[in-house]
């Protein structure tokens, strides 16, 4: 394992030249893989394996669209697609990758097949360290241990097929036969992770939930919200305020972020927004930093896994989302991102492709009716 600086703090992490493939695949020749759920992550997980020449077993429930989904991918039912308790029997390692609700109502047939020297897989902390609220604890004979992609499972799988790879964060919770590590690590390189970098089951969870209600969506969306509506207010059109808000950021400023950092991008914009950028960013976090202490609070103190498990488990869970993402779909700003993506010209040119020149004229439409919004 190396030891890298990150920023002046040194941390372990395994790359792929320290753990090549060709080991990952020696680690793991004996064992059958079995990965159960094929959601978000279980196809790009799976798919990678399957690709990578390790043994790997689907286990998904039958008669779903899910199950099709899955023959669609070339896992061939009675050979390497079975239903869920099939598949626990055969596997030597379980990857549950069903949803974290279903988790939890599984449990009691995934725990039966835990026999002695097998391993549990997840991608995620949550149902180990919520155990209390999720009742998810394991025999004291089998390896737990977690890689968790730091992304969604269809760019895992979409870098794997560019022959690039997603960052992830492996974890040991339970090291029963001594060969946790190898395990584990041949697994993240197998699922194509890019690196893996050292965490625990509580730092994951704490961390990914802080991140999702956090800056990769809660406080993001707040803020465009934010800005979007103090333009509009200010008498600025919806393609003003959305370009000002959103696109410029996702389309020109976060690419070069990705590429560079944020400190490049500070040196190399104009002086203008540089001062401004410069004088303003403290401000930002002195008023958003006590909502990330209060949000961090809530997720130690296990409200925020109860709040989930609470609602996920409910009948009517599926309405009441759909009603509060149909808000979030016909919210202004993003009625006029819809029309703003619609007019980039990449856009427009896979719509004139197609040898419509009403296409053309439905943009058109849509736009006009958009700067009308309010
Ligand atoms: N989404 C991501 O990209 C991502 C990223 C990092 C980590 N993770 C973690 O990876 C794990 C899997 O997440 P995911 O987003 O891939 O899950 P998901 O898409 O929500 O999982 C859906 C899978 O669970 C099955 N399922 C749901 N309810 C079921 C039930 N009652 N009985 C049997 N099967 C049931 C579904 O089958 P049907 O289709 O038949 O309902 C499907 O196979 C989670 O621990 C998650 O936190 C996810």
């Amino acid at each position: 394992m190396a030891k890298l600086n990150f920023g002046g703090v040194e941390e372990n992490v395994v790359t792929r030249e320290e753990f090549p493939l060709s080991k990952a695949q020696q680690v793991l020749k004996n064992e059958t893989v079995a990965v159960i759920g094929y959601g978000v992550q279980g196809p790009g997980q799976a798919l990678n394996q399957k690709d990578n020449g390790i043994n790997v077993i689907v286990g998904q429930r039958k008669d779903s669209k899910t199950w099709d989904k899955a023959i669609r991918d070339g896992f061939v039912p009675g050979e390497t697609l079975f239903e869920i308790e099939e598949a626990l029997q055969k596997g030597t390692i379980i990857c549950y990758l069903l949803s974290d609700a279903a988790q939890i109502a599984l449990w009691p047939t995934v725990k039966k097949h835990l026999t002695p020297g097998k391993a549990l897989y997840f991608s995620h902390g949550f149902g180990i360290t919520f155990n209390e609220q999720t009742g998810i604890v394991p025999p004291k004979d089998v390896d737990v241990f977690l890689v968790a992609p730091k992304g969604s499972g269809t760019s895992l799988r979409r870098m794997f097929l560019q022959g690039r790879g997603l960052n992830s964060s492996y974890a040991i919770y339970q090291d029963a036969t001594g060969k946790a590590f190898d395990r584990v690590v041949a697994l993240g390189i197998a699922v194509g992770s890019g690196y893996l970098f050292e965490t625990d089951f509580k730092k994951e969870v704490y961390s990914d939930l802080t991140g999702e209600r956090g800056t990769l969506m809660g406080a993001i969306q707040g803020i465009f919200a934010a800005q979007y509506e103090v333009l509009r207010a200010k008498g600025h059109t919806p393609s003003e305020a959305f370009n000002e808000t959103v696109e410029e950021l996702t389309q020109s400023l976060m690419p070069l972020v990705a590429e560079n950092g944020m400190d490049w991008m500070y040196a190399n914009c104009s002086t203008t927004a540089q001062r401004g950028a410069l004088d303003w960013w403290k401000k930002f976090r002195d008023a958003t930093k006590p909502v990330f202490s209060e949000l961090y609070e809530s997720v130690a103190t296990g409200k925020e896994s109860q709040r989930s498990i609470d609602s996920n488990s409910q009948p009517d869970y599926r309405e009441k989302l759909e009603a509060e993402l149909k808000e979030l779909r016909e919210s202004e700003i993003w009625q006029a991102g819809k029309t703003v993506r619609s007019l980039r010209p990449e856009n427009q040119k896979a719509a004139a492709g197609e040898g419509t020149s009403s296409t053309k004229e439905v943009f058109r439409k849509q736009a006009l009716k958009s700067e009308s919004i309010g």
